[in-house]
């Protein structure tokens, strides 16, 4: 009996290994492609980032690179009726960003749609409001496609980085230890 335990759980702990390493491959892979990595904000400056934004009910909400969209999760619950969409190309975040949003759902009823897209082919004509959490460089060649495709008065939140030759309208200092990622805000209004 104790034998077939053991190959028992021998098993179950090959298939959780085997899960981990698809999915650690899944997330270098997409590391890689994006040279922007899957790495989160941090949920104490989810309250700053909401403020920053200044959703309002009819807002139509983009992140670029959603993550796991813990971002669109947080503002949907502050703000149900306004429109969510996150954008994400990396397989790994892309599907927790789905599954979050699948409960999000069933728990609170508003949906976020989560597109599997880049976001550099990505029709943002209709947002009002997008956030970011990017680099630099991806930040100066996707300025273009705003200043392009915005409508006047979309506005524009960056965690971390900004615009080489484009000043945002405010500099928000989260007052973190410089140790930590993500200490500064960039808002722009387009
Ligand atoms: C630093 S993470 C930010 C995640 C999320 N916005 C947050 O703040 O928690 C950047 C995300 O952008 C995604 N990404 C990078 N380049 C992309 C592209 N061209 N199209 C769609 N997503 C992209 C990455 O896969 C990654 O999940």
């Amino acid at each position: 009996m104790i034998h077939i335990l053991f190959f028992i759980v021998q098993i179950f702990l090959m298939i959780v290994f085997s899960m981990m390493i698809v999915l650690l491959a899944f997330w270098s892979i997409g590391n890689f492609k994006n040279r922007v990595p899957f790495v989160t904000a941090s949920n104490a400056v989810l309250k700053d980032i909401s403020k920053a934004l200044e959703v309002k009910d009819n807002s139509i909400v983009y992140d670029l690179g959603c993550g796991d969209g813990r971002i669109l999760m947080y503002l949907s619950r502050l703000y149900p009726k306004a429109k969510y969409i996150g954008v994400e190309n990396n397989i790994f975040p892309l599907l927790l960003a789905r599954a979050e949003s699948f409960l999000n759902y069933k728990k609170i009823g508003n949906k976020i749609e989560i597109i599997n897209n880049d976001f550099f082919k990505q029709d943002l004509s209709n947002a009002t409001h997008i956030f970011t959490y990017l680099y630099p460089n991806i930040m100066d060649k996707l300025l273009p496609k705003f200043e392009k495709e915005f409508k006047p008065g979309t506005r524009l939140v960056s965690l971390s980085f900004k615009f080489a030759s484009k000043n945002p309208i405010e500099e928000i200092d989260l007052k973190r230890s410089k140790y930590k990622l993500g200490r500064k805000l960039y808002v722009y209004q387009f």
